[in-house]
């Protein structure tokens, strides 16, 4: 077991001690190997940097040359976390209480050990005890360098996961959101995300986890308006095997998938009374009701939900429930509609062409000043999953290296066509009225442009109004189209 062997430094200034050390650990010297011994802090650490190999440190508290105790210990621990410290020192001989010993532990020495007075010249402290601390000092070690490799790749892995869909927007807005998301990832409080239809909730709720102290545990997503309504409980929270019929294993709840971790509900208003009643016991107690199950069953999950409706007005008619809401709601995210952060959108429009040219193999597009235009003049109810879409038909549709604004207009076409309160402002104002046959012929001239824009062609816009082709052709001579 030569790879076994314990690697030692000691840091003690009295030739004595250091005598007393090597006399206790002498027995054991085909496991416990003293690679060096210094007389002050600065010479451990330059020992230590030096290359030199430890795995176990044994200090003496008081030593002279200015750097030792707290001070030394959080120094090597920068050095290397791994590195295990047991102190021997004489400070708690008459010790009753564990103030002084709490404090080396807390600075982040392993243990620590009472040195044994000065005449028994032997050993410098119970022998089984000092070995056996140092044995299992070498064994923290080494549990603690295969989670650093663990923790390293999950690092890595998180870093990609958050790479692959980075939070975009430099916008002032974007920058607040950015604070605040970075603010509520450290405490452990439920989290409420209001906002437009693809304002980017989820994303946030993913940047809120991977940030967070539970980055390394699940974070489970859940949608609980694509749930059926009579299935949501025994997902939320499972059920115990023969809790009805049908019921032939257990089953675990997406809570006790979570635990430890992040559980991200999205939609949140959607979910019926009886599970709202349920979450609600969960939220206050840490305790989920397994369906089946009469004892209690601890998780410790964190919340954070998401909804694009109108709370207020969902609250008003007790849809969603008032202390439901109140303990979802701890922390709010309010997150702008991409209307009110256009800056953001020539950044997020390159970024998605990149993003589909990759994926489809084409050199990257550049986007003309004029096609960009036409981009930040839309109000774009559907946000920033609205922008995505009609980039990528913009990818699709393209045959220039430059993307024009024609194109734009045509891959926004469909959309422009969906209702949508601030695209089609009306056109009636009090201070201005025409009479009614001019009104008409400004209607239908301003209607059949709006159905020329998302047409190809004259005739595919004539048919879309059921006219014939030669009819259509003389009421926009007539109303001074083209
Ligand atoms: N700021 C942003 N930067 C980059 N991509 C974004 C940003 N915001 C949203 N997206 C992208 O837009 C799409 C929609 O985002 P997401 O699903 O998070 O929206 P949502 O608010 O949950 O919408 P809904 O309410 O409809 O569920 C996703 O593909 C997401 O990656
Ligand atoms: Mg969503």
């Amino acid at each position: 077991m030569h790879d076994d062997l314990i690697n030692v430094l000691i840091i003690e200034d009295e030739t004595y001690d250091v005598d007393r050390i090597k006399k206790t650990l002498r027995p054991y010297e085909a496991k416990i190997k003293i690679q060096d011994v210094v007389k002050n802090g600065y010479d451990a650490l330059e020992s230590i940097k030096s290359g030199k190999h430890f795995d176990v440190i044994i200090m003496d508290y008081q030593i002279s040359g200015g750097l030792y105790g707290e001070a030394l210990i959080k120094k090597i621990k920068s050095l290397d976390p791994t590195l295990q410290i047991l102190v021997i020192t004489k400070m708690t001989i008459n010790q009753t209480d564990l103030s002084f010993a709490n404090k080396l532990l807390a600075s982040g020495a392993y243990w620590y050990g009472t040195k044994y007075p000065g005449d028994i010249e032997e050993f410098i402290y119970q022998p089984t005890d000092f070995v056996l601390s140092i044995m299992n000092a070498y064994a923290l070690k080494q549990a603690e360098i295969s989670q650093h490799i663990i923790r390293r790749r999950l690092d890595k892995k998180i870093k990609a996961i958050l790479g692959q869909t980075p939070l975009l927007g430099q916008s002032p807005e974007m920058q607040k959101l950015n604070v605040l998301i970075e603010k509520y990832s450290k405490p452990n409080a439920n989290v409420l995300i209001v906002g437009e239809s693809g304002t980017g909730k989820e994303l946030i709720a993913m940047n809120i986890h991977y940030l967070s102290d539970r980055k390394y545990e699940a974070f489970i997503t859940v949608n609980c308006a694509a749930i059926p309504k009579d299935l949501i409980e025994s997902e939320l929270f499972g059920y115990e095997k023969g809790a009805f019929t049908g019921a032939d294993a257990d089953k675990p709840g997406l809570f006790e998938q979570a635990n430890g971790g992040t559980l991200f509900l999205d939609e949140i208003t959607e979910l019926p009374q009886s599970a709202q009643a349920k979450l609600l016991r969960v939220l206050q107690e840490g305790e989920i009701d397994k369906i089946g199950r009469k004892k209690k069953y601890s998780v410790d999950v964190r919340v954070l939900a998401a909804t694009n409706r109108n709370v207020d007005d969902l609250l008003d008619k007790n849809i969603l429930r008032e202390d439901l809401f109140y303990r979802l709601n701890i922390l709010q995210i309010k997150v702008p509609s991409l209307s009110t952060r256009k800056g953001d959108i020539a950044l997020l429009t390159n970024h998605f062409i990149q993003l589909y040219c990759q994926e489809m193999g084409l050199e990257p597009l550049i986007l003309s000043p004029e096609a960009l235009k036409v981009l930040e003049n839309y109000s774009w109810p559907g946000n920033v999953r609205q922008l995505k879409n009609v980039t990528q038909r913009i990818v699709i549709l393209t045959n220039e290296n430059e993307i024009s604004a024609e194109l734009v207009k045509t891959c926004m076409g469909e959309i422009i066509s969906l209702p949508s309160a601030s695209s089609q402002p009306p056109e009636f104002s009090f201070n201005k009225i025409l009479p009614f046959k001019e009104m008409d012929r400004l209607f239908r001239r301003k209607y059949i442009e709006f159905i020329l824009r998302q047409s190809k062609t004259d005739t595919e816009a004539a048919e879309k109004l059921g006219m014939a082709p030669s009819n259509f052709y003389r009421s926009c001579k007539e109303l001074g189209i083209k």
